[in-house]
């Protein structure tokens, strides 16, 4: 096996930055050596003047996600190399299960569709659409022997992925018993269905309006009913996408009470509003349609998240990544938002975003790398494998350059869009270099991975319960 040693650079580890030098032999790292002081019979790359960081992982993907009689843009191959531009290494994707469908059996269609085209490792969460009794002896299964130990449930969208409360219950009391973790989709979907018809009976058919049936207001809500049945079941709990500050202080109060309950938030949600994206002139808004959406400016949601994100309230960024093309996928919105496919792209982006919130004196190096990569692997059993430089752990190191700059936009994007929900943005500095499981698979402005190189996580329980 070949072995590699990177030296001159920084390693930042969610403990912090220090200068060291990694050898890499075959897929893993092998050991870390004071500058300067490591074995000589070795080829070498050069990272001075860079950080050398664990890969990104993105715990929240939806690649060719059927939605809303179509099916998010970005296949597993060209989600994943994009991914791999973007410095992220490892992704879970969310398998779906249907009403009246079997969990192992819509799992395997999510197997078939991944296996063989990934550029980076993947893993699994399991999307639970019909709770049954079926499907709660499927939890066991999933979690025994298929590597999966999260599961994703929704108080929003009835009729389409909505649980009510005594099937949330239900598979909380599961994941209580089998030690797996409810991801939860935290919006009072019934009440937002109510609001969209009176929207849409006023003539109210623009994109903007998707973000106003949908207020904050019941998010909180929802988060804090999650919050209580899972204090009820005893079970552990993980709000995906939290966007608002509503639920992110019921959140906060539920931590402050030391119970297991952790929350991830999205760079749309800490950059992009409801007034300047969401609100965009006739149709264009469609572009950042996402559920929950883009709140307002006029309120205090992206400082508090980026605050939540520094006191560790939220523990994670992910993306969900849920891209459609305009053509012939947003554009089925058109004079009707609740028909806009939901989801904004961003797999490509998240590192740098952050690392712009690092260079704006918003997050630290340390947080970054730990909210990015470090965190997503222990919350999500698959540390220390991955979400770290240390000997023993995957070689999926990502070489970061804080010199230079990266512009995001259609034009340089990787992601499988007819647009760019980021045009414009211009990021102080740029992914360098990129390792998965040993192998370079992208440098020099050139991608030189393989579809069918990324291979299926299996994960364990989380390491961060209490
Ligand atoms: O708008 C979104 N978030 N689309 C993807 C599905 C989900 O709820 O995560
Ligand atoms: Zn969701
Ligand atoms: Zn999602």
């Amino acid at each position: 096996m070949s072995r590699l040693l990177i030296t001159g650079g920084t390693v930042v580890n969610a403990t912090g930055p220090i200068p060291m030098d990694v050898l890499v032999d075959g897929e893993t790292i092998a050991a870390l050596y004071a500058p300067g002081t490591g074995p000589a019979d070795v080829g070498t790359l050069d990272a001075t003047g860079k950080y050398v960081i664990p890969g990104g992982i993105d715990v929240h993907t939806h690649m060719q996600l059927p939605f809303g009689g179509t099916a998010a843009s970005d296949t597993f191959e060209s989600g994943t190399i994009a991914a791999a531009w973007g410095g992220v290494t490892t992704i879970v994707d969310f398998a779906v299960q249907r009403t009246g469908e079997v969990v192992q059996e819509s799992l395997a269609a999510w197997h078939a569709k991944a296996e063989g085209n990934c550029a980076v490792d993947y893993g699994f969460h399991m999307i639970l659409g019909g709770v049954d009794d079926d499907a709660l002896k499927a939890m066991d299964q999933l979690v025994d022997s298929e590597g999966i130990t999260s599961f994703k449930m929704f108080m929003a969208y009835p009729g389409v992925f909505y649980s009510d409360d005594g099937q949330i219950l239900r598979a909380m009391q599961k994941a209580s018993d089998n030690g797996a973790m409810i991801m939860m989709h935290a919006e009072n979907g019934i009440a937002i269905d109510v609001l969209a018809a009176q929207a849409l009976s006023r003539g109210q058919t623009d994109p903007i309006f998707h973000g106003l049936t949908r207020p904050s207001v019941l998010e909180g809500e929802a988060t804090n009913r999650a919050i209580v049945l899972a204090g009820v079941a005893g079970a552990p709990l993980y709000f995906v996408h939290l966007s608002a500050s509503e639920a992110l202080a019921k959140v906060a109060e539920a931590r402050d009470a030391g119970r297991n309950v952790f929350a991830e938030t999205c760079p749309q949600y800490l950059y992009l509003t409801l007034e300047d994206q969401l609100g965009a002139p006739g149709f264009e808004g469609a572009k950042w349609v996402a559920s929950p959406p883009l709140r307002s400016k006029h309120e205090n949601h992206l400082p508090d998240l980026w605050k939540g994100l520094r006191t560790d309230d939220l523990a994670v960024v992910s993306t969900d990544h849920c891209p459609f093309c305009m053509k012939d996928q947003k554009e089925l919105g058109i004079g009707n938002f609740t028909k806009i496919p939901n989801g904004i792209g961003t797999v490509e982006h998240r590192m740098n975003l952050i690392y712009q919130g690092v260079v704006d004196g918003k997050l630290s190096l340390a947080r970054w790398v730990e909210t990015c990569s470090t965190t997503p692997a222990r919350l999500f059993g698959m540390y220390p494998r991955k979400g770290v430089i240390a000997p023993g752990s995957d070689a999926d190191i990502v070489l970061y350059d804080p010199n230079g700059t990266s512009d995001l936009g259609l034009a340089s994007q990787h992601m499988n869009m007819d647009y760019s929900a980021w045009e414009g943005f211009r990021i102080d500095g740029h992914v360098d270099t990129v390792l998965s499981r040993g192998s370079v698979v992208v440098s020099d402005g050139t991608f030189s991975g393989r579809a069918g190189h990324g291979r299926y996580v299996r994960r364990g329980p989380s390491d961060l319960l209490r």
